[in-house]
């Protein structure tokens, strides 16, 4: 036989799927959550019917607790805000997913439309708001699931008003 390689293919290579490593059950790199976190955004049914508006107070949903991480619903009426906060241990990946919402942190602000996402580590600070006049509803991974939130001073947007 002339060949380069000891190697030789048997058989039919469409019949090796047994060989091929599974896909992975849950997500393990940042772009695997933010695609976990895209995947649930496009499907509409997944989260649409639960979503409640409340004036009293923001509303949140835990929409799926799995091993290691959280994913949330959250809506914003307008005005509604976060205040600042950062997110203990856990790293995230936020998503809007309807409306628009503006997040602040302490090197400004950017505004965050439908489909929007912001990927974060521990220890990251910033405050979301509903600047706009309509509803938002956005999506939030938490890795490991979120256990603390801790609030900070207000100076963050008084430092992005000036920006
Ligand atoms: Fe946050």
């Amino acid at each position: 036989m002339n060949s380069d390689s000891d190697l030789q293919i048997a058989g039919d290579l469409l019949e090796v799927q047994h060989l091929l490593r599974p896909a992975r059950e849950h997500p393990a790199t940042v772009a695997e959550f933010a695609g976990l976190a895209r995947s649930i955004a496009d499907d509409r049914s997944r989260w649409a019917p639960l979503v409640q508006y409340d004036a009293t107070t923001r509303w949140y949903h835990r929409l799926l607790s799995l091993p290691g991480y959280d994913v949330w619903l959250l809506s914003w009426i307008p005005g509604q805000g976060s205040g600042l906060h950062d997110h203990g241990p856990s790293s995230g990946v936020l998503t809007v997913l309807d409306g628009e919402l503006t997040e602040r942190t302490d090197r400004g602000k950017r505004t965050l439309g439908s489909g929007a996402q912001r990927v974060f580590a521990p220890g990251y600070a910033h405050e979301v708001v509903n600047d706009s006049l309509e509803p938002a509803v956005s999506l939030h991974i938490y890795y490991p699931g979120l256990t603390d939130m801790p609030m900070h001073a207000a100076q963050c947007a008084a430092a992005a008003a000036t920006v």
